[in-house]
């Protein structure tokens, strides 16, 4: 295959670095507090779990970004994923996880917990994805949270989505979900976060839909510590590591030129700014380094989303990719946990701004 200048193409690194140690093996998980038992922990069961972004939030134990993010209230009973890079880079990582397509599910047959969470797939609600919305039968998935809510009645539900699931088809899809929780008694709150305001080095903005049990008050929306860092802040240590002294810093797809990405994640990052969004179907599409002649490493795009040093992605830099950009980040997801444990104790502090009126 020929590049338009006429050189051949490169082909992406394909180092599979040999990790037998996770995040939650290493002496830094000690350190915060990451096999901590919490006195009367909340249960929580997470579906489509993916690497574990959002769950390792709502566990907590971690340095990211330069911020230790404390052992939270609660254990996660399972994690259920249909893909077994996800379930084994999470056992590696967190812990138990196990393989399940949730699309055919006796929700019976799981546990039953105080919290549910669940990224939803985000592909059919995404812009840069088919846009059909609940039409598919992947953009149906939601409705395993609802089952599962209506079978063991959890105190809350914390799905996560792309922020055009609420304008999409005019607010249609965003509306259907809302009255699916509301046909078994759970009333739901919209939460937008735009994660670059929080501490992240990336613009990437993220929909949280909060069901409550309506025997519960509707909690409002977190109040998160403003704060800003950009790229080069969270990645200039890495510029001159070429090894895996630091985990999957080898890995990168070899650059081609950069070009205009349209949006689609082919563009060249700018010093003192923040990272463009991190993709999941990257390919070869990575953006590339403010500085260096090279797309970022799967390392670098790893720091972006705020996973620790010590989560490391045992596969290919295209199926590591995959992970993380599909990924919840989490320092955000730990903000989160942090708000829900908080309501759960009654203790909460809110902030309407971040809520957002239902359509
Ligand atoms: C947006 S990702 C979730 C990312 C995760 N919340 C995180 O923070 O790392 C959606 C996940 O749903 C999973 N998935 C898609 N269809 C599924 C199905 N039918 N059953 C189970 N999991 C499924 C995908 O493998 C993917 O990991």
């Amino acid at each position: 295959m020929k590049r338009k200048d006429g050189m051949p193409k490169a082909k992406a690194l394909r180092n599979m670095p040999a990790f037998v140690v996770g995040h939650r093996d290493t002496s830094i998980a000690d350190r915060c507090g990451f096999h901590r038992c919490p006195p009367r922990p909340y249960s929580v069961l997470s579906l489509f779990s993916g690497c574990g972004g959002l769950d390792l939030g709502f566990h907590g134990g971690f340095e990211a970004l330069g911020t230790t993010y404390a052992r939270t209230n609660f254990h996660i009973v399972n994690a259920l994923d249909n893909d077994q890079d996800c379930v084994d880079c999470y056992r590696l990582n967190i812990g138990p996880s196990e393989r399940c397509d949730l699309s055919a599910v006796d929700v019976a047959t799981l546990p039953p917990v105080d919290v549910l969470i669940g990224g939803f797939p985000c592909q059919d609600f995404s812009s840069s994805g088919t846009k059909l919305g609940t039409t598919t039968d992947r953009g149906k998935l939601y409705q395993v949270l609802v089952r599962y809510a209506d079978y063991h009645r959890p105190r809350l539900i914390i799905g996560e989505n792309v922020p055009l699931l609420r304008q999409l088809a005019g607010g249609k899809y965003l509306k259907e979900i809302i009255a699916a929780f509301g046909s078994i008694g759970y009333q739901v709150s919209i939460w937008r976060i735009v994660c670059q305001d929080h501490g992240l080095p990336q613009s990437r903005t993220r929909l949280f839909i909060v069901g409550t049990d309506v025997e519960y008050a509707r909690p409002s929306a977190p109040r998160l510590e403003r704060r800003r860092m950009f790229i080069d802040e969270a990645i200039v240590d890495l510029e001159e590591v070429t090894d895996e002294t630091i985990p999957n810093q080898s890995q990168y797809f070899v650059a081609d030129v950069a070009t205009s990405g349209g949006g689609q994640g082919d563009h060249t990052n700018r010093r003192g700014a923040f990272a463009y969004t991190i993709r999941a179907n990257a390919r070869a599409r990575i953006q590339f380094h403010y500085r260096l002649p090279r797309r970022l490493t799967v390392r670098e795009c790893a720091r972006l989303q705020g996973f620790p040093d010590s989560f490391v992605f045992q596969y290919s830099a295209m199926r590591n990719m995959k992970l993380i950009g599909n990924a919840v980040p989490p320092p955000i997801a730990h903000a989160v946990a942090c708000h829900i444990q908080e309501v759960l104790n009654g203790t909460a502090v809110c902030d309407e701004q971040l809520e957002l009126a239902l359509v």
